[in-house]
């Protein structure tokens, strides 16, 4: 690369002190308002700038891609997910892509854990009732929901997520098995305690408890379908920190409403802020918008992934975060 600055555009407000830094460092051209950009602007963004920092709300397709010009050079993704870029047609364009692995790893963790409680504890229940006034008192037999301690939790994809997800369920007593395309080495088992299992199959229909922490690509699209769905004991619930497009939302909705499975908990959803409005409307069904990650520290950090990706890209080295076709 040239010693001028890099022209960057970044589709997202971002944390202030990561807009701060980027300003310091590129000729970066912020977003103003936080709405993510249009078609329009985006294909503005990828015909004008040497870097474009995208989120995950930006559909980076083949035929945006196609419209970059010459001096695309790199996608650094404010995120950790990169399924919405097309990263094959980037690879054939000569334009790198780098995300923000690892940052986001305990936040995530944390929630998974926080949905777990909520749904098996029936947090969001207690809440409504201190909300509209009509707690009458401590009863034994009000809003009794399961222990975890003992059950067994089956993390599906056990990446860096799924192992903190693992750590923090032993902590709290719970019994951990996984479904991972590769299995994990012993001795990482050995200290995860966690039991591996070959077959999705047979791991679901034994579990209490579904994690699903897998990315999303073709081959984890509804991972969770409606037979496998049907495996799960009545009594297990199951929670997705992850992306929606690993289970199949209108038949996850169809079993709760049917009480096939006695719950959920969602940050993610199967198309975006489109929820199915049946899954609203569920007491055992917990939903949050997408904030797994969403700590001002996290956030934080994923900024400073992106400036180092881009800075070293800039100083003519491979971004150390970067994604290539073979790791998805
Ligand atoms: C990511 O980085 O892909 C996460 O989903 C954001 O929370």
């Amino acid at each position: 690369m040239s010693r001028e600055r890099l022209s960057v555009v970044v589709t997202r407000r971002l944390p202030e002190a990561v807009e701060t830094r980027m300003s310091e460092l590129f000729d970066v051209r912020l977003r103003e308002d936080d709405t993510p950009m249009t078609r329009a602007e985006l294909v503005d963004a990828v015909k004008t700038a040497d870097v474009l920092v995208p989120t995950l709300n930006d559909e980076i397709d083949a035929s945006l891609i196609a419209q970059g010009s010459e001096r695309l050079k790199l996608i650094a993704n404010y995120g950790a997910g990169v399924d919405h870029i097309d990263v094959h047609t980037a690879r054939q364009r000569g334009v790198l892509v780098s995300n923000t692995p690892g940052v986001l790893t305990d936040d995530t963790a944390d929630m998974t854990m926080a949905l777990i409680l909520a749904v098996t504890r029936r947090i969001p229940e207690g809440l409504s009732v201190m909300q509209k006034s009509e707690w009458g008192g401590w009863a034994p037999t009000a809003l009794l929901g399961g222990r975890i301690a003992g059950r067994r939790l089956g993390i599906l994809g056990m990446g860096r997520i799924g192992q903190a997800v693992a750590r923090r369920a032993a902590a709290f007593g719970m019994q951990i098995h996984y479904h991972n395309r590769r299995r994990l080495r012993p001795e990482t088992e050995e200290e995860l305690e966690a039991t591996w299992w070959e077959s999705l199959d047979q791991m679901v229909s034994r579990m209490d408890v579904i994690s699903v922490n897998c990315p999303s690509t073709p081959s984890t699209f509804h991972l969770m379908n409606a037979r496998r769905l049907k495996l799960m004991k009545p009594s297990s619930v199951i929670v997705n920190t992850s992306r929606g497009e690993v289970i199949d939302e209108n038949a996850l909705t169809r079993m709760i409403r049917a009480s096939e499975i006695a719950g959920a908990g969602l940050d993610v959803y199967e198309h975006g802020i489109n929820v199915n409005p049946r899954l609203r409307e569920l007491p055992n069904v917990v939903l949050l918008p997408h904030m797994g990650s969403a700590t001002l520290e996290g956030r934080i950090e994923m900024g400073e992934k992106v400036i180092i990706n881009i800075k070293t890209f800039g100083d003519g080295h491979r971004p150390p975060d970067q994604v290539v076709p073979a790791m998805l």
